[in-house]
């Protein structure tokens, strides 16, 4: 197997849904049948392993990063079928020496075509070092003023890093166009091109309180599907809904509201 690609899923303002969209566009594209390896590199905050259903496993990416474990022995495969490499939750190790990282996501793309990096917010020495071990960048931000102004910076500084960037993807994208921005305008703030728009959906957070992935909780659902969109896109590849998705999401609405 060529190594992966390592693509790193980065946006400057916190809370626009990077770690969700880590996950369930890992699982969408282990789906098309490719290897899968999710990283969890938001040391700070670190919650992939929560995403993942709260799973979790004894070695953690701080273990292999001060070098007190092999990157193969971190690595575990979810139920899902991707492969995960979780981050600690100790207060102690919120700011870990990176400068192995690069080396550990080789490692790691060496038996995956995708290796997906989950970066941590903000614009610092280790969001910078974690850019640098990232092959491309896929930037994803909200229609808002304030996570277009941080996607810009850092695209900014991903081109003064001359580091290769893939695109921005809108989320939690309500279509209220006097409310929020519209495509264009983040296209325009940005200076990138707009790889997909994933609606805002409130199975999401029901789907985080379910342990279970959006894509798998309801593959039907409008988010969901946008996401595995943006799979195939990755892919080079067109995107077919699964047929009467619109129907099937209807019908599955009124069973629940039946038995709410
Ligand atoms: N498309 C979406 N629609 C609705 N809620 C979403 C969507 N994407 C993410 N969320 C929610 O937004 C919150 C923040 O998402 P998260 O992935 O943790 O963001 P980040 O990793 O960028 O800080 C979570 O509660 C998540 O369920
Ligand atoms: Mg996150």
């Amino acid at each position: 197997m060529a190594d992966g690609r390592i693509v790193g899923l980065i946006s400057g303002k916190g809370g626009v849904g990077k770690t969700t969209l880590t996950v369930n566009l890992g699982i969408a594209l282990q789906q098309r049948e490719k290897e899968v390896t999710i990283v969890d590199a938001d040391f700070s905050a670190s919650n992939l392993g929560v995403y993942l259903g709260r799973y979790d496993h004894p070695v953690k990416i701080q273990d292999v990063l001060h070098g007190n474990a092999e990157t193969e022995s971190a690595i575990f495969r979810h139920p899902t079928g991707i492969k995960a490499l979780t981050s600690s939750n100790e207060i102690n190790k919120v700011e870990p020496e990176t400068s192995s990282l690069r080396d550990i996501l080789t490692e790691a793309s060496k038996e995956s075509d995708y290796v997906l990096v989950d970066c941590p917010p903000g614009l610092n020495k280790t969001v910078e070092s974690i850019i640098d071990a990232c092959d491309e960048l896929m930037i994803v931000t909200m229609p808002t003023q304030t996570a277009g102004i941080n996607a810009a910076q850092i695209i900014e500084k991903c081109k003064e890093m001359q580091q290769p960037i893939l695109g921005t993807v809108i989320n939690k994208v309500e279509d209220e166009p006097d409310k929020e921005l519209v495509e264009r305008e983040v296209e325009m703030m940005t200076e990138s091109h707009i790889l997909g728009q994933i609606p805002y959906d409130a199975e999401m957070k029901e789907s985080l309180f379910e342990n279970t992935p959006l894509v798998l909780f309801n593959e039907y659902s409008e988010a969901a599907i946008e996401i595995q969109k943006l799979a195939a896109s990755l892919e080079g590849g067109k995107y077919e809904p699964p047929k009467f998705a619109k129907f099937k999401r209807g019908l599955r609405n009124i069973k629940r509201n039946i038995s709410k």
